[in-house]
């Protein structure tokens, strides 16, 4: 079989990154990133200074003590790996024409994400977003194999999640009204639309779970691809029942071939399991060697091809924020259609 592609390459010299935010995600991922890459850090800003000053000490990297010095670097990429209400004051004060990335998700709801959208327009801002999973060595090499034709037409992608996620650990999340979804599977459902492109409507039901009072924790959707092709997405997070019957997987099948991906890191969290990628494309089940795994490895990818866009090898941001505002959309439309009583059922025979 001949090798699948599972990386983007960097161009010859990488534009300097300034950060928003000093914050987990930033530390666990976003330098780690940027340090494997070569992408010089220009500094960090972040409110908490104390915060953002120990961040920049461990990493060797500048601090600003204000906004308005953070945006006055000349030629970088900025990173905004802040809350979503923070977003947009900080694009206000960026240049007119900058390069962003923004974390996920854009904005709390889609009215926010709509307001994001209606700044980067009018500054003519050229915006990524966060959404890395499709930049997984994983997904890149499923993405190369569909390109190549090996599984055929896409007709069926199924996500089965069945895992024991600790959400006492981000405090930020308990008072919210939108959890699951908004935060965790809009990650499978931006992928989805990676592969499938943007379904007509979606049937979602998400729901609590007695042993905590996170507003959603388990939720169950199922897009709309017409006749051709069906998607479903079955997600909880309360499976507390040891790691046998865990999952964390997606079947995705086409007219000639089908994959198995099995995302690892949200197995034996936070310690992860390493991602699985398994295609059947003549009758055999082969695992492909992945080049790394969604964390940290997707971020590599996702600056990466911001950087190519930067350097002007790439005509276009992958996964822009006007491609994000439609996954933005689809969890929107997901917490609509929760809130709405499903296809009655006749309770008696009509007689
Ligand atoms: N893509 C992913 O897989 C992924 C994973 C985790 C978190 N995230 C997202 O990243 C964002 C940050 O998450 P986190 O876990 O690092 O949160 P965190 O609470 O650990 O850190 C957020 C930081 O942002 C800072 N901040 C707030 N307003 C700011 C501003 N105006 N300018 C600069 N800094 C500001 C806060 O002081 C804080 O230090 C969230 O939106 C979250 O959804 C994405």
């Amino acid at each position: 079989m001949t090798e699948l592609n599972q990386r983007i390459e960097m161009p010859p010299e990488a534009t300097p990154v300034v950060v928003f935010g000093a914050g987990s995600i930033v530390t666990d991922a976003h330098l780690p990133a940027y340090r494997d890459l070569g992408v010089p850090v220009a500094g960090i800003f972040d409110p908490d200074a104390q915060k953002a000053a120990k961040v920049a000490d461990d990493w060797g990297a500048r601090v600003f003590a204000t906004v308005e010095e953070a945006v006055a670097q000349g030629r970088v990429i900025y990173d905004l790996a802040v809350p979503p209400a923070a977003i947009p004051a900080i694009l206000e004060a960026l240049p007119d024409g900058a390069t962003a990335i923004i974390q996920k998700p854009l904005g709390s709801d889609l009215s926010e994400a709509s307001a994001i959208i209606a700044i980067l327009r009018r500054k003519n801002i050229h915006a990524a977003v966060n959404f890395q999973l499709r930049f997984a060595p994983m997904s890149l090499a499923l993405k190369d194999a569909i390109a190549r034709g090996q599984l055929g037409e896409v007709v069926d992608f199924d996500a089965w999640l069945a895992l024991d996620t600790p959400w006492h650990l981000w405090a930020f999340l308990a008072d919210l009204p939108r959890v699951e979804i908004l935060l965790h599977s809009i990650h499978y459902l931006d992928f989805v639309r990676d592969i499938m492109g943007n379904p007509q409507g979606i049937h979602a039901k998400t729901v609590g779970h007695p042993s905590s009072t996170v507003s959603n924790t388990r939720t169950a959707m199922i897009l709309d691809y017409g006749e051709a092709a069906r998607c479903a997405l079955s997600i909880n997070h309360n499976h507390a029942f040891g790691r046998k019957f865990q999952a964390c997987e997606f079947r995705i099948c086409g007219t000639k071939g089908a994959a198995y991906m099995k995302l690892g890191v949200n197995l034996d969290y936070p310690k992860g399991e390493p991602d699985e990628l398994w295609l059947n494309t003549d009758g055999e089940w082969r695992q492909v060697p992945l080049a790394g795994n969604w964390f940290i490895e997707a971020f590599h990818g996702r600056f990466a091809q911001v950087q190519r866009f930067a350097a002007g090898l790439d005509a276009e941001i992958e996964g822009s924020a006007e491609d994000a505002w439609h996954t933005m959309a689809l969890v929107e439309a997901a917490y609509e259609s929760s809130g709405k009583p499903m296809h009655p059922i006749k309770e008696a025979a009509d007689a």
